[in-house]
């Protein structure tokens, strides 16, 4: 039998090692959950476990940048839960997810994260940490998002623009959520698209007659979401807060960041493998399962050029990295919205096939390199959310957290084969090169040649600290001369009109 010690080592031989700065020939020796060495013709205990990755790229796992796993949301509750959702997150090659506390307004934060951790905690099979909505306003809010950055972990706060009377926030509580992030070393993030609008545009599309999910896409254009970015942004950069735009769905809101970008704003844009894999010509399909399937907010795009474009701004460096906002919800779900596609739950999948994905249509295609590849799906948000070189990097003391991708394989995206709990995918049919082939979660295989060896509740939350250097670095100087002076002069001391009394 083997040894305990000889049990926790693993050596990873023959592969290409595939960081964000380079590429190069090396084994990767694992200890106890951590890489220790990574190079060639290491001196390895005897009986250490072997894996063979000759001629296979050796990557740091994905890091899933936004993912509702078990969301209660539209009268119902997504169906992949914290189990199903991260066991699908190993088997496409992604170790760690990042999900969201999100829960209705009036409800205290730190009760919201205690019942997210509890769900989460026991049937996580890759590590995990949250970030946590603010969906309302008020001082006990801004006491525990302090409370929440101090000492559980928490370093990003998602808002809502969107979901009138609901999750969504108006201009003046953004503000101070915004003043309170940045006092706090925090990230904010923001779901940008024009709630008010929405909720007028829904019921015209009702009026209208228009009850199916195209409905859904014509209340809420590209110009809804590109208003909101570029209103996120500027109240952001009033208070100087870094700002975070997540789904990044349309052409014009990624040009909006684009912009401020050029003009020297905090800000990064997270595409996500809906916006970047498929588009809403999807909402005109004749089947309404079909349609009600690709139902989410801001919704895909009618103009078919869309992936491509978002695909070039990653690949350029023009957006930083990318989640999926997985939340599923099966066919009798959706029906919840048969009538009316205001009643549709909104969300997609995306945390099992997002890798395949980008790979696909971002380094099949030409538009990036292989050690982009690794920065999109995993590095950047590494460093913007200050878990970097624990994450996101192959190097000894890093966490070994990584993947064995066959760059010549191809698979063919099915709902039939995929390992979530949802009855629909929105890639059916897209055939991908790049398979992976083995994952290695916290030092131990999880999954290999289609296998599972993982558990509910291997995965361990990944607590987070304020002040990512990334985001912050930039902040902080910028700080030193934020404040605007007032002009020195002499007081007026001539008359003045008096206003009021008898005219
Ligand atoms: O449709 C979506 N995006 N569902 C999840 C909630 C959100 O807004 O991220
Ligand atoms: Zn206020
Ligand atoms: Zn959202
Ligand atoms: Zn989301």
């Amino acid at each position: 039998m083997m040894s305990a010690s000889a049990q926790s080592r693993l050596l990873v031989k023959g592969g290409k090692v595939v960081n964000a700065d380079r590429s190069f020939e090396a084994d990767v020796f694992i200890e106890n959950g951590v890489i220790v060495q990574v190079g060639k013709n290491l001196s390895i205990p005897g009986g250490t476990k072997v894996i063979d990755a000759s001629g296979k790229l050796v990557m740091p796992g994905g890091i899933d940048t936004h993912t509702h796993m078990q969301l209660p949301f539209m009268g119902t509750q997504a169906i992949d839960d914290f189990y199903t959702g991260t066991k699908a997150a190993v088997a496409g090659g992604t170790t760690m997810i990042i999900d969201f506390v999100l829960d209705q307004k009036g409800v205290s934060l730190l009760e919201a994260y205690d019942k997210w951790r509890g769900w989460a905690d026991p049937k996580v099979c890759c590590d995990y940490s949250f970030h946590v909505a603010v969906t309302w306003w008020s001082k006990q809010v801004a006491d525990e998002m302090a409370e929440l950055v101090k000492n559980r972990g928490i370093n990003s706060f998602k808002m809502f623009m969107a979901y009138k009377d609901v999750f969504m926030l108006d201009d003046e509580d953004l503000y101070d959520v915004y003043k309170k992030c940045k006092e706090i070393g925090a990230l904010a993030m923001m779901h940008a698209e024009n709630g008010d609008v929405i909720a007028h545009e829904q019921k015209r599309m009702l009026d209208l007659g228009i009850t199916g999910p195209e409905g859904h896409s014509m209340c809420r254009p590209e110009p809804v979401e590109a208003e909101a970015t570029n209103r996120a942004i500027m109240i952001a950069n009033t208070v100087n807060c870094p700002m975070y735009i997540v789904h990044v769905m349309s052409k014009s809101a990624a040009n909006v960041i684009v912009q401020a970008r050029k003009k020297g704003n905090v800000v990064f844009g997270e595409p996500i493998a809906a916006s970047l894999g498929t588009d809403g010509s999807n909402y005109h399909h004749k089947c309404w399962r079909h349609a009600a399937g690709h139902v989410m907010g801001p919704p895909l795009r009618p103009d078919p050029t869309t992936p491509g474009y978002l695909m070039d701004l990653l690949a350029n460096g023009d957006l930083d990295c990318t989640g999926t906002d997985n939340c599923t919800f099966n066919a009798n779900q959706k029906a919840l919205g048969k009538d009316n596609f205001a009643k549709i739950p909104n969300g997609v999948n995306g945390v099992e096939d997002r890798m395949s994905v980008i790979w696909e249509k971002g380094v099949h295609s030409g538009k990036m390199d292989e050690n982009r590849f690794v920065e999109v799906t995993s590095a950047t948000a590494a460093k913007i959310f200050n878990i970097y070189p624990q994450k996101g990097l192959i190097a000894p003391g890093s966490d070994a957290d990584l993947i064995i991708w066959d760059p010549s394989a191809t698979r063919t995206i099915s709902a039939k084969t995929h390992h979530q709990a949802v009855d629909f995918n929105i890639f059916e049919g897209m055939t991908c090169h790049g398979v992976n082939v083995c994952t290695i979660s916290r030092g131990k295989v999880v999954f290999e040649e289609g296998k599972f060896t993982v558990s509910a509740g291997d995965g361990k939350f990944v607590p987070r600290k304020p002040y990512s250097n990334y985001v912050y670095n930039r902040i902080k100087k910028r700080q030193e001369t934020f404040d605007p002076k007032k002009v020195e002069r002499d007081p007026y001391t001539g008359p003045v009109i008096q206003l009021g009394g008898a005219n």
